[in-house]
């Protein structure tokens, strides 16, 4: 894989990776079917879904790694089969796992890297001390990369396919097994890789972090997009807003339930029978439930608004029986995203 970059070189208007009907076969194995995309240039792009869900095939597809059996995909304004040795010189990618070499030092791994992007010895250093120091590898620098423990390997794969400054970069689960506060550094990483006009597409198993990540996701299931938008757009197609309504005194939860239900609203007692769950749609609803339980003289002790979790969002999307066909659900179109990075 060339690590080369070369942002800047193209100024290339519209979304910066557009995959279009995307098919991957493996003999008898449909990896992927009919996948289309389009990932606006400077945000972060999320690829969700089970194992074997296809994350890994589109990436390679991007990548040039491997050819798609069916359909396009551009990437930095390049067809990936047709121009492929375009496409890589834009291009970063770390794959499921680190390919780096063993035997010499983290620091020499990047500057080797540096050189062979054609920096010279100064300047070569200077980034792989810099790309050292935003991974927490300083200490370790100069030692060999073999000595180096899984998660501390995984954040020198990282840094150095940022070495060339991408124009886009492809991570695949660039996350796994890092411990909290490398899984810290590395989102705070690409969160300034971003910031320096770069796209980033991402797979990952966490979605807290797609969450906290992700301009946009894609969630696939069985090879197609179930789902695709910011978010906030899939937590809201999916998942609906809830009221938790927490009483003072349980033996008014009768009488809770049906004086909500007498203002319309549907709620649902939990296992301790102190709380009762109500969907909202509106603020009006949450205004509504304080006022009817007012108005009742039931005390209440506490009142909570949940957002619906990306989890949530997910098992809804994917759980589905394996013969059935994935329902394709746009949810909004990329391109009419803004960006709201959240820290
Ligand atoms: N080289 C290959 N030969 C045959 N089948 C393959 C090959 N690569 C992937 N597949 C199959 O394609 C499907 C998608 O695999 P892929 O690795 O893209 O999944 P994934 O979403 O990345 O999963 P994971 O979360 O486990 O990494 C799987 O059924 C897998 O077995
Ligand atoms: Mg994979």
């Amino acid at each position: 894989m060339s690590r080369t970059g070369g942002r800047g070189l193209t100024a290339v208007p519209g979304p910066v990776i557009e995959v279009t009907g995307v098919e991957k076969r493996f003999d008898r194995v449909v990896a992927l079917h009919g996948v289309d995309l389009a990932v606006p240039r400077g945000t972060v792009h999320g690829l969700l879904g089970h194992n074997g869900a296809g994350k890994s095939t589109l990436i390679n597809i991007l990548a040039t790694q491997i050819r798609p059996s069916r359909g396009t995909a551009r990437v930095a304004g390049y067809d990936v089969v047709g121009e492929a040795p375009q496409v890589r010189r834009r291009i970063g990618l770390t794959g499921q796992s680190a390919t780096l070499d063993e035997r010499i030092s983290g620091r020499d791994n990047l500057v080797l890297i540096a050189r062979l992007l054609g920096a010279r010895s100064r300047q070569a250093r200077a980034r792989a001390d810099e790309l050292l120091e935003s991974f927490r590898l300083t200490d370790a620098a100069k030692r060999q990369a073999r000595t180096y423990s899984g998660g501390m390997q995984r954040r020198l794969d990282l840094a150095a396919c940022l070495v060339g400054r991408p124009e886009v970069i492809f991570l695949d689960e660039p996350t796994t097994g890092l411990d909290p506060e490398s899984r810290l550094t590395t989102w705070q990483v690409v969160r300034d890789v971003v910031r320096d006009g770069s796209t980033v597409v991402l797979t990952t198993q966490y979605l807290e972090e797609a969450d906290r990540l992700a301009d946009t996701i894609t969630v696939l299931a069985r090879g197609g997009v179930v789902a695709s938008g910011t978010p906030a757009d899939l937590k809201a197609r999916v998942g609906g807003r809830t009221v938790t309504v927490t009483l003072a005194a349980p033996t008014r939860l009768a009488a809770c339930v049906q004086c909500l239900r007498g203002a319309g609203l549907r709620s649902t007692p939990d296992d301790t029978r102190t709380k009762v769950t109500v969907p909202v749609g509106s603020a009006r609803d949450t205004a509504a439930i304080v006022r009817t339980l007012d108005d009742a003289g039931i005390e209440v002790a506490e009142l909570l608004l949940a957002e619906p979790s990306l989890d949530e969002v997910y098992l809804s999307l994917t759980a589905r029986p394996p013969a059935e066909a994935p329902e394709r659900t746009r949810v909004s179109s990329p391109h009419s995203v803004r960006r709201s990075r959240r820290e």
